[in-house]
């Protein structure tokens, strides 16, 4: 099938999911009308489609965005992510594209894996159990969670069987064909400290490590030049939630305020020993 037949489809699937939600109307701009009413010409035949590795290739050079600030250049990439049907899947099954919130000027970047059910719904990162958790340590760190951004390593929800619920890791092609995203969101931000949450996203940013999260959180590492702390996902703090893994996790965000020269009081430091 060709690359445009397949685009053209995930965009129908696309459509017809957000019917399903309930949405009935969209916003057209009138160039598109105009240009939509126009005869289609007939036109060279398309070129066959690439292999995959120049295909990816291809999709990172598409990565560009325009505008002066940082804030102009964030929503330019947006624009062009929320209308990413690459994974034809997953543009299928997604309410929406779950791009990223916060501060384009921070200086400091969560990333997490991918949207559960409730991100997906609402269309931000950690908005769920995960995200209360994640916001709760956010705040414990002096900051609202407005200040710092949080982005994933995919931008749409991992889909699941007919009928399934939960979530699903994403898969490795999932990942590739996703991460330019984020690359060029961390180029934007240009954060001074970067926080990978949980293996997948330290294996995102950094698939040439070997060694598990549990062996790596706590180390400082370097993505692209910038210090980054891999440490526990929420959710895993949320499943085995003991004072060990409590600890550990905050012992790590310790370590970035640290690095950021952020205030640190005592009772900062103090947090989970004595309990
Ligand atoms: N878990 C993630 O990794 N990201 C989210 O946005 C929500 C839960």
């Amino acid at each position: 099938m060709s690359e445009f037949r397949e685009a053209l489809d995930a965009t129908i699937s696309h459509l017809e999911s957000l019917k399903r939600a309930g949405v009935t109307h969209l916003p057209v701009r009138a160039e598109t009308l105009e240009a939509l009413s126009r005869p289609v010409a007939p036109s060279a035949p398309l070129a066959a489609a690439p292999p995959a590795a120049e295909a990816q290739d291809m999709f990172a050079e598409r990565i560009r965005y325009t505008g002066s600030t940082k804030a102009e250049k964030m929503a330019s990439l947006r624009k062009q992510a929320l209308a990413c049907v690459k994974c034809k899947h997953l543009a299928a099954s997604r309410t929406q594209v779950v791009f990223g919130v916060g501060n384009p000027e921070s200086e400091l970047m969560f990333v997490g894996e991918a949207p559960g059910a409730d991100e997906d719904a609402k269309g931000e990162p950690f908005v769920g159990r995960a995200g209360q958790l994640l916001t709760k340590i956010i705040e414990t760190m002096g900051y609202k969670r407005s200040d710092i951004y949080i982005g994933n390593i995919l931008k749409c929800r991992p889909n699941m069987p007919e009928g399934e619920s939960g979530n699903r890791q994403p898969t490795d092609p999932e990942m590739q064909t996703c991460l330019p995203w984020l690359h060029a969101q961390i180029d934007i931000i240009q954060p001074k400290v970067l926080v990978a949450l949980g293996a997948v996203a330290l294996r995102g940013l950094l698939p040439e490590l070997s060694g598990g999260i549990t062996k790596l959180r706590g180390r400082w590492l370097l993505y692209r030049n910038i210090p980054m702390m891999p440490t526990y996902h929420p959710a895993f703090v949320l499943r085995q939630y003991t004072m060990q893994n409590r600890r550990l996790i905050w012992e790590d965000m310790l370590a970035v305020l640290e690095r950021l020269g952020r205030p640190i009081t005592p009772k900062m430091q103090n947090y989970f020993k004595s309990e």
